[in-house]
C-alpha cells in the first residue's frame, strides 16, 4: 500500500482535550501503552457528516478500557462531541473515525497504577477497506493459523490493541499467500471471525453466523441482524463447525470498515455472493447514509 504516510499528513488531531495540527500528535518511546499494550481503540465511519452509532463506539471505548483496568477520563457525550469537533476542523464528512487510549509514562513496569490515560482522535478519508474489485466479486480467504483464544484468558470482549497481534500475523500471512484477508477459528476449532470483521453465511434462505461468545460483538454484526431480521430473514447464532462450510451458499463479513462485503471463497470452500448478501450490502447502505428530511 503506498499513499503519504500517517504521520505525515496535514490536518488536525484531538489530542488530551485540544486539537493539535496533525504532525506535532506525539507520544513518548516510554509509554506504558506501547510496551504492556494498554491500549484500547475504535473504529468508526462518519457518512454525509454524520458518525453511524457514535455513542455505541464511545461507549465500547469506555467499556474496553475498564476491561484493561483502566478510566478514560471523557463521558460517551465528550468523546461524541471530539470526534464531532475533529470531522469538522478536518473539513470531512465521508470518513473513517478513529479513537485511541493508552496509558502513559509516569510508571514503566507491568504495574501502571497512577499513569496518566490519554484519548487522541484522528480522521482520515478512507474508501473501501478492501479493493473495490475484489469486493465486487467477492473476497478469497485464507484460513488462519492461530486461534481466537479461550475468554478465560483473555479480555476478549475488549477493543483492546493487544488482541490484534495475531489478526496481523494470519492478514499478512493471507496477504502473502495471495488472499485478501484470513477467517480465524476459535480456541474450540469453531469458525470465529476475520482479522477486522465478523462472518455470516446463508443456507436454504437462512443466515448463520457465529455466537460472538470469545470475539467481538461488532456493531455491524448487531446492525445486519436487526436488518436482514426487518426483511423477514432468519438469523441463527450458533457455534459452527469448520466442515459446515462445504453446505452454505452465500458468505459475507461485516464490521465497520468492510461494511457488508461478500465473500467467494474461504481455503476450499466456494460460494456464491448473491441475493440475500446483495440484499444486506444495500439496506447496510440505506441504514447508514444520513436520512433526507421528509420534504
Ligand atoms: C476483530 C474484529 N472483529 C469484528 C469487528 C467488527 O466490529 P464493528 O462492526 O463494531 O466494527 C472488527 C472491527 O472493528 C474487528 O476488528
Amino acid at each position: 500500500m503506498s499513499g503519504e504516510p500517517f504521520d505525515k499528513r496535514d490536518g488536525w488531531i484531538w489530542m488530551d482535550g485540544a486539537l493539535v495540527p496533525w504532525q506535532d500528535a506525539k507520544l513518548h518511546v516510554l509509554s506504558h501503552g506501547l510496551h504492556y499494550a494498554s491500549c484500547v481503540f475504535e473504529g468508526e465511519r462518519a457518512y454525509g457528516g454524520t458518525i453511524f452509532k457514535s455513542s455505541e463506539h464511545s461507549e465500547r471505548l469506555r467499556l474496553s478500557a475498564e476491561m484493561l483496568d483502566f478510566t478514560i477520563p471523557y463521558s460517551i457525550a465528550e468523546i461524541d462531541a471530539a470526534k464531532r469537533l475533529t470531522l469538522e476542523k478536518n473539513n470531512l464528512v465521508d470518513a473513517y473515525v478513529r479513537p485511541v487510549a493508552w496509558r502513559g509514562s509516569e510508571m514503566m513496569g507491568v504495574s501502571a497504577q497512577h499513569n496518566k490515560i490519554h484519548l487522541a482522535i484522528g480522521v482520515w478519508e478512507w474508501p473501501s477497506y478492501f479493493d473495490p474489485e475484489q469486493r465486487q466479486k467477492g473476497l478469497r480467504l485464507d484460513l488462519a493459523e492461530f486461534r481466537r483464544p479461550d475468554p478465560a484468558t483473555i479480555p476478549c470482549k475488549a477493543k483492546a490493541s493487544g488482541l490484534y497481534m495475531i489478526c496481523t500475523i494470519s492478514k499478512h500471512k493471507a496477504e502473502r499467500r495471495g488472499y485478501a484477508d484470513a477467517m480465524m477459528l476459535d480456541y474450540r476449532g469453531l469458525v470465529a471471525e476475520c482479522t477486522g470483521a465478523n462472518i455470516f453465511f446463508v443456507k436454504d434462505g437462512v443466515i448463520h453466523t457465529p455466537k460472538p461468545d470469545c470475539f467481538l460483538d461488532g456493531i455491524t454484526r448487531r446492525t445486519v441482524i436487526d436488518l436482514a431480521k426487518r426483511h423477514g430473514y432468519e438469523v441463527v447464532e450458533r457455534h459452527i463447525k469448520p466442515e459446515e462450510l462445504a453446505g452454505f451458499s452465500e458468505c459475507f463479513i461485516t464490521g465497520t470498515a468492510a461494511e457488508v462485503t461478500p465473500v467467494g471463497e474461504i481455503a476450499e470452500w466456494k460460494f456464491t455472493p448473491s441475493g440475500i448478501t446483495h440484499q444486506l450490502m444495500d439496506a447496510y447502505t440505506a441504514e447508514t447514509r444520513p436520512k433526507q428530511a421528509a420534504a
